[in-house]
């Protein structure tokens, strides 16, 4: 095998690893951006494939977009200004990317085709064709409703739409149509999902509602979760984002110093917004010692100092409930090599989800985790992990940015290490990642 990397079992980690920002936020801060009149600087932007393409399209749909190391200044179009692209708008590895970006040109009156990598081609994107075609778009697509998708650009109108999954990509879409669409657009959804493009349009001045089963005291059917609403032909203001340390990244950092004996790690500036900290629950509940220091706002997006100490063993628990997995949904990969680790059994269920992602992360996990010693059951919508060690041996990344990176933290902890194949994937979400593991073991 041409490539791989070798991840050794280490004695502790140790340090204050400077994390990249947020993969969700820098996409959808390039896009409103974009969309804003006016200027809107980005400090922190994530330099990663994924949001890198993000830009390279806005700049197709005619943003100036200029960019010194992770800092952005991007000169909005408005909301009528979008340009023609002159070619096929390829996201590469990027779900968040296609889907976001099909709100926009739903609307537009200019066709555009969206298309992305191997994996991207084959998620189901029926989705966002299914509403966006509720709302007056006219979008071709491959059978099975995969990528490419040629957007024909149809005046919209606004619905309220029930969405069967509990997805923050498809919630975007819909907004991001809705406020190119006339009247009003609703989407509930069956459980609350990152809610990032909401703090952030109301950042840029855009008028968006929102309301949970938790902060509704009652009157709720028992098949919603969330419901967001957006006015449509509002225009957005250009304004200032600090992108916060990607909780996603941070936590394989955690896990590591959750698992090393005697390590002891400060991640700042995490983004700790509520919609994303299932993973310090879960780790929390399996005996992890997390401390959250220094809690502040930052642009509408809650932030804080994660101190992470190991504890001693962690404990198998059960992962699961509708209210819970979207929270974590990007982190059940490295929860299951905690889980590995752990006491016990931990059971993952309600997770179908995962099956849809980069790669079939339910079949791609089990197979890859019990090459290197993981006892470990595949089931339809999860895995059971029973707890011990970690043999260590050759594993497979299947090109899938957070396989590579769990698998490595399964190194660290492992008897004989791990052998990762096909490890630059990680540049997807996390450029830099094999220099941070190798600066905090040092
Ligand atoms: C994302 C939403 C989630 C997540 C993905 C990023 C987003 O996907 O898994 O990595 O930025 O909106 P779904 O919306 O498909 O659940």
């Amino acid at each position: 095998m041409a490539n791989a990397k070798f991840i050794q079992p280490v004695r502790r980690l140790r340090g204050e690893p400077r994390l990249p920002g947020d993969k969700s936020v820098s996409h959808r801060a390039a896009i409103l951006g974009t969309l804003a009149e006016g200027e809107t600087r980005v400090s922190n932007f994530l330099l990663a494939q994924d949001c890198l393409n993000t830009v390279a399209a806005c700049r197709e749909l005619g943003a100036r977009i200029d960019q010194k190391g992770a800092d952005l200044v991007i000169h909005g179009r408005g909301p009528a200004g979008l340009a023609a692209p002159q070619r096929v708008i390829d996201c590469g590895n990027s779900g968040t990317g296609v889907r976001l970006l099909a709100g926009v040109l739903a609307g537009q009156r200019f066709e555009s085709v969206l298309t992305g990598d191997e994996q991207v081609r084959r998620r189901p994107m029926r989705r966002i064709i299914e509403p966006l075609t509720r709302m007056g778009a006219s979008i071709d697509s491959e059978p099975g409703q995969l990528c490419p998708l040629r957007l024909h650009g149809r005046p919209l109108a606004g619905i309220d739409y029930p969405s069967p999954v509990a997805s923050a990509q498809v919630k975007s879409c819909l907004l991001l149509a809705g406020l190119f669409a006339s009247g009003q657009t609703t989407v509930r959804l069956p459980a609350a999902s990152r809610d990032h493009t909401e703090r952030m349009l109301r950042h840029f001045g855009a008028q968006v509602e929102q309301g949970t089963r938790e902060s509704s005291g009652g009157h709720w059917s028992a098949s919603e979760g969330e419901w967001v609403t957006i006015q449509g032909g509002r225009s957005l203001r250009g304004c200032d984002i600090s992108v916060p340390v990607d909780i996603s990244s941070a936590a394989f950092f955690l896990v590591a110093a959750a698992l090393v004996p005697d390590s002891e790690l400060l991640l700042k500036n995490v983004g700790v917004n509520p919609t994303r900290t299932g993973v310090l629950e879960v780790l929390e509940r399996m005996g992890a010692g997390i401390r959250l220091e220094s809690g502040r706002d930052a642009g509408g997006e809650p932030v804080a100092d994660l101190a992470i100490r190991n504890t001693g063993r962690l404990r198998g628990r059960s992962i699961s409930g509708a209210d819970l997995i979207p929270r974590l949904i990007d982190e059940l990969p490295i929860l299951a090599v905690a889980a590995a680790m752990a006491e016990g059994e931990t059971v993952i269920e309600d997770a179908a989800e995962l099956r849809v992602k980069e790669t079939d992360r339910i079949s791609v996990l089990a197979g890859e985790l019990r090459k290197i010693g993981v006892r470990v059951e595949e089931r339809s919508d999860g895995l059971a992990i029973r707890g011990g060690e970690i043999r260590g041996g050759t594993a497979d990344s299947h090109g899938d940015h957070r396989l590579a990176m769990s698998l490595a933290v399964a190194g660290l902890v492992s008897g004989e290490g791990v052998r990762i194949e096909r490890p630059e994937c990680v540049d997807t979400s996390f450029p830099g990642f094999w220099e941070l593991l190798a600066e905090v073991s040092a």
